[in-house]
């Protein structure tokens, strides 16, 4: 788990004044919002016996209520209220429960669960939010957060699993089967990768590439693929919540003039086609570890994945990111 980074806690729209249990990491959290709006994220569990405050109510005062005794707690976690105390008898220091940073940005209501005070002190901004309207909606996935991300990279899945919904299974039944190649570059916050590759390390990324999908720690993805096919562009928030479960909170470019972001309900095709293929394998995973893997070339950007995650879980994806390959070149066939 990446503790030291801002994670998605749930959408903006979706937290009301009725607390809300998530889990991030194994870690229970109940976020709500108090009197004046403010989302605010404490450990979801009463000092007193242990019931979860997510299963209270929040109090007119904005503090939130827990259901078995109604102890009252303010956004830093401090309890400040329990009804059974008589006239004159104090609140023992010790009642509390612990509080996280949290930050409401880009439609998001986003947690800090790191050490001290946030860095950086804000999430980063989603590029462009505020130009384009979208769709917002979550899928959970019972497969651990990294399988979840890697499938975001892998290129050569989509003309098997995603029949009639994936950009990319549409141009593989338009053209027939040829040889391609994509480029990876290492980035500030993680990599880059692109198809064609550009001609030199020092040259842009070619402006008529068939697609762009970044990767920023510890769990955003950003995709762009325009064609004659479409003009595909999502944003993705991967959440570990525990080994094998992940959240994926997804945003998707709509037509639109005016930017607005719409909830959806509903799971998109896409995402239950992964899911399928996914869940499947994390069984396997779960039953019998990893030893058997096999990986062949177009599966590198996979594998530079997994090193960047294992060094900043680490602590030291900062240190060595410079001595790294900055940039390859990796052919496949689609
Ligand atoms: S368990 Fe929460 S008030 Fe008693
Ligand atoms: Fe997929």
């Amino acid at each position: 788990m990446l503790w030291n980074y801002w994670h998605v806690g749930c959408a903006s729209s979706q937290l009301g004044n009725k607390p809300k249990a998530i889990r991030i990491g194994d870690t229970g959290i109940a976020i709500y919002r108090d009197s004046v709006g403010r989302a605010c994220a404490l450990l979801d569990r009463c000092c007193h016996r242990g019931v979860k405050l997510s299963d209270g109510h929040v109090a007119p005062t904005g503090h939130i209520a827990c259901a078995y005794h109604g102890w009252q707690y303010d956004m830093e976690g401090r309890c400040v209220h329990i009804p059974s105390l008589t006239e004159g008898r104090k609140i023992p220091v010790k009642c509390k429960t612990q509080s996280f940073p949290v930050v409401e940005q880009d439609s998001y209501v986003w947690i800090w669960m790191g050490d001290g005070n946030p860095i950086p002190e804000i999430p980063p901004v989603i590029p462009d939010f505020e130009k384009h309207a979208w769709h917002q909606g979550v899928t959970l996935y019972n497969c651990n957060a990294r399988m979840l991300i890697e499938n975001q990279f892998d290129t050569c899945h989509p003309m098997f699993t995603h029949p009639k919904s994936h950009p990319s299974w549409f141009f593989a039944k338009a053209n027939k089967s040829k040889d391609h190649s994509y480029e990876t570059r290492i980035t500030e916050s993680g990599f880059v990768t692109f198809t064609p590759p550009a001609k030199v390390g020092s040259d842009p990324i070619p402006p008529d590439n068939m697609g762009v999908t970044r990767f920023e720690l510890p769990g955003r993805v950003l995709l762009k693929q325009k064609s004659i096919f479409s003009d595909f562009q999502i944003v993705l928030h991967v959440v570990q919540v525990t080994d094998t479960t992940s959240r994926l909170e997804w945003l998707q470019k709509v037509k639109g003039e005016k930017h607005n972001v719409q909830w959806i309900e509903q799971e998109p095709l896409i995402n239950a086609q992964d899911r399928f293929v996914l869940e499947s394998a994390q069984l396997n995973y779960s039953n019998g570890g990893d030893d058997f893997e096999q990986s062949v070339e177009v599966d590198h950007v996979t594998l530079l994945l997994r090193k960047i995650v294992a060094l900043a879980g680490a602590g030291e994806w900062e240190g060595v990111r410079n001595t790294l390959q900055q940039r390859r070149v990796i052919n496949f066939r689609y």
